[in-house]
């Protein structure tokens, strides 16, 4: 299956390259040349291909074999960056982080990062790089991290060793513009082997508030692992697996740390924090508790273990760039239950710092540190 879909992100590519040579060729069109004809041979094939293609891909990150010290062969996975435009552009402004390839060294700046972790809230973001320089053994008491994105209010990225951590807002379309730039950047910084991790909070079904949720996969809000984007006028579906041994890697340090309770189960992402996920409390709500009860009792037996408003499109954007990804999150509240966060702020901080301890965990024990 990822063969035929990785074929099909090449003859993308192809089509993409060979569209742009058309305006080269366009001579020869006056004189019925070869070029021209090769030209529409190829979007005919495109578009049978389009008809007939499967609707939902993922890209295979692309790699390089490596030598590691002992001389063994391994291979190191690159970005896959798909948009062959950005080859073209002699400078990239990542606007949204205040950066650039014209005014930043990327490379040097970032080119040691191998786990990037994201959630919503800049002052969170900000906690967990103090955090895991603490426990990473690279940080000096009252440290102060500098905010990288501090010619913008828009998004926060702190850095430490070969740890980023960047806030994304609320909501696909905050997440889904901090990714585009994200992952640009570390296109641009030549990074390899990274591992992506969303660290937030969400609404639980069916667990006591403090539960951690690894997900298995995001579904939409029908319950289905996919993401609809519309895209020039046209739908697209995408698919939003996460990385199953990425989960059971998670799911084995939560086991070692011992200190809360941990599952794996699906996440459904939904647009909206009210009747998006059928809350009572909001300024709208034409339903009643009933069918609230039913929905989410529904979302329960497909699998669904807690409800956020960011992992699908972080999953589909992870997989077209073939970068290992995982959603790690605490759940504030039980939803059988009610639909209030209620619970001291107290209880909810130490929530909150439950999904970061567990990811912090997993970064030590990945650098031989735990
Ligand atoms: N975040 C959500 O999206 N929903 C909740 O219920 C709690 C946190």
């Amino acid at each position: 299956m990822r063969k035929i879909l990785g074929v099909r992100c090449f003859l993308d590519l192809v089509f993409r390259h060979l569209t742009a040579r058309a305006e080269l060729w366009r001579p020869s069109r006056a004189k019925g040349g070869r070029g021209l004809k090769l030209v529409w041979q190829t979007l005919v094939v495109w578009e049978i291909w389009k008809k007939v293609g499967i609707k939902t891909y993922m890209a295979p990150g692309s790699s390089k074999e490596k030598k590691s010290d002992d001389g063994q062969a391994t291979k190191e996975n690159f970005i896959n960056l798909c948009n062959p435009h950005l080859e073209k552009m002699k400078e990239d402004i990542l606007y949204h982080f205040a950066l650039g390839t014209g005014t930043h060294d990327f490379p040097t700046l970032f080119g040691d990062v191998k786990f990037v972790c994201v959630g919503g809230s800049p002052s969170r973001m900000k906690a967990f790089i103090a955090y895991i320089a603490e426990e990473l053994g690279l940080g000096s008491p009252g440290c102060d991290y500098p905010n990288i994105c501090a010619g913008t209010d828009r998004y926060a990225m702190y850095k430490v060793g070969p740890v980023l951590s960047v806030s994304h807002g609320m909501g696909i379309p905050s997440i889904s513009i901090m990714l585009h730039e994200l992952i640009k950047l570390l296109y641009h910084a030549k990074c390899s082997d990274i591992t992506i991790i969303r660290i937030g909070t969400s609404g639980g079904i069916g667990l006591e508030p403090g539960s951690v949720v690894i997900t298995r996969q995001s579904v939409d809000a029908t319950f289905k692992p996919q993401l609809e984007q519309v895209v020039l006028g046209k739908t697209v579906i995408r698919s939003t697996n996460l990385d199953e041994q990425l989960a059971q890697e998670l799911m084995q340090c939560s086991k070692e740390i011992g200190q809360f309770n941990t599952v794996i189960g699906n996440t459904m992402c939904t647009l909206d924090f009210y009747e998006g996920q059928g809350r009572l409390d909001g300024a709208i709500c034409l339903y009643d508790e009933e069918e609230k009860l039913q929905y989410l009792k529904n979302a329960y037996e497909s699998g669904v273990r807690n409800i956020e408003m960011e992992s699908s499109v972080f999953a589909a954007m992870c997989n077209l760039s073939g970068v290992k990804a995982a959603v790690v999150c605490v759940t504030l509240l039980n939803r059988l239950e009610g639909d209030q966060i209620s619970s001291p702020h107290d209880v909810l901080v130490e929530y909150q710092q439950r999904p970061q301890k567990l990811v912090g965990y997993f970064i030590k024990k990945s650098l031989g540190k735990a």
